[in-house]
């Protein structure tokens, strides 16, 4: 019997794990299955343990669950407990462990698809929901110079630069308040591309050849952020499908103790269109 794995979320139908993950095995020659879970709003306990009891080996969580994952977990990696959110879960003997490989993803991308340092640089980080908590200790532990944090509703923001704050140069402000500050890396961890909307954000913060990057991945490559960016002078702009992969591919790497190639999956979801 191959081990299974599987990805559980609230839409989970498009997910591009499954492929992601057989390619993966494929090339590593690893005998799995990984399948899609959709799993009701309230449901997310009662489909652990079936898939635990099941003999399940591991999970990737996505929306709207990675909160309540962690919470579910016996034992917490530190950089779970820093985004207070899991996307990887390893099951054995009765114990769930839980990871977060996003931020790990994010900056794999960053530094080895693109080429671009995050060590030094004055970071925008837009958004303090899951999404930005997780890339946020990674972005301070990399050495970002400052990492500025925007948000609509201000007290998450500040809650983020209180908890941060002792481990690098955080700051939060409104959207309002970025008016005098240009920043090298600009990163959108908001939902808004979901909605097709971008954050209020005044077009002085895109330095001279800054990067663009949105967490979110569309079919182009492109979202209403990165159009918005190009249109006000950034260098490089990048969605998250390299995220996607990354953050799989340390999941794959957490649970087969086998370090997958990357660039040919993304090579081949890009040019499938995504
Ligand atoms: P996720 O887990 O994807 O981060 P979340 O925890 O619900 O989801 O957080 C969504 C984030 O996107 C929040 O920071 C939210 O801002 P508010 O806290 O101010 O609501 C942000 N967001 C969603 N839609 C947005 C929009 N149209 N413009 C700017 N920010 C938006």
């Amino acid at each position: 019997m191959p081990d299974r794995y599987a990805v559980i979320g609230n839409p989970v139908v498009h997910s591009k794990s499954p492929l992601i993950h057989a390619e993966f095995a494929r090339q590593t020659a690893q005998d799995i299955v990984y399948v899609r879970l959709p799993v009701p709003k309230r449901s997310f306990r009662i489909e652990l343990d079936r898939f635990m009891a099941h003999g399940g080996r591991g999970l990737n969580i996505t929306v709207p669950f990675k909160e309540e994952a962690a919470a579910a977990c016996t034992q917490l990696s530190e950089r779970a407990k820093f985004a207070q959110a899991a996307n990887t879960l390893t099951l054995a003997e009765g114990k769930v462990i839980g990871d977060n490989t996003d931020g790990a993803g994010m900056l794999r991308d960053l530094e080895n698809n693109l080429h671009i340092a995050v060590h030094g640089r004055r970071v925008l980080l837009m958004g303090a929901g899951g999404a930005a908590r997780g890339v946020l200790m990674p972005l301070i532990a990399r050495g970002a110079r400052l990492v500025v944090i925007a948000n609509r509703d201000m007290r998450k923001a500040r809650e983020l630069e209180q908890r941060f704050g002792l481990f690098g140069n955080v700051r939060a402000r409104a959207y309002n308040d970025l008016g005098g500050s240009a920043f090298d890396l600009i990163i959108n961890a908001t939902s808004a591309s979901l909605q097709g909307m971008v954050p209020p954000l005044p077009g002085t913060v895109f330095a001279q050849d800054c990067v663009a990057y949105d967490l979110v991945y569309a079919a182009g490559g492109t979202t209403p952020f990165l159009d918005r960016a190009r249109d006000c002078g950034a260098a490089i702009t990048s969605d998250g499908l390299g995220m996607l992969v990354e953050q799989a591919a340390e999941s794959f790497f957490i649970w087969r103790g086998v370090r997958p190639d990357t660039r040919p999956v993304l090579d081949m979801l890009r040019s499938a269109g995504a």
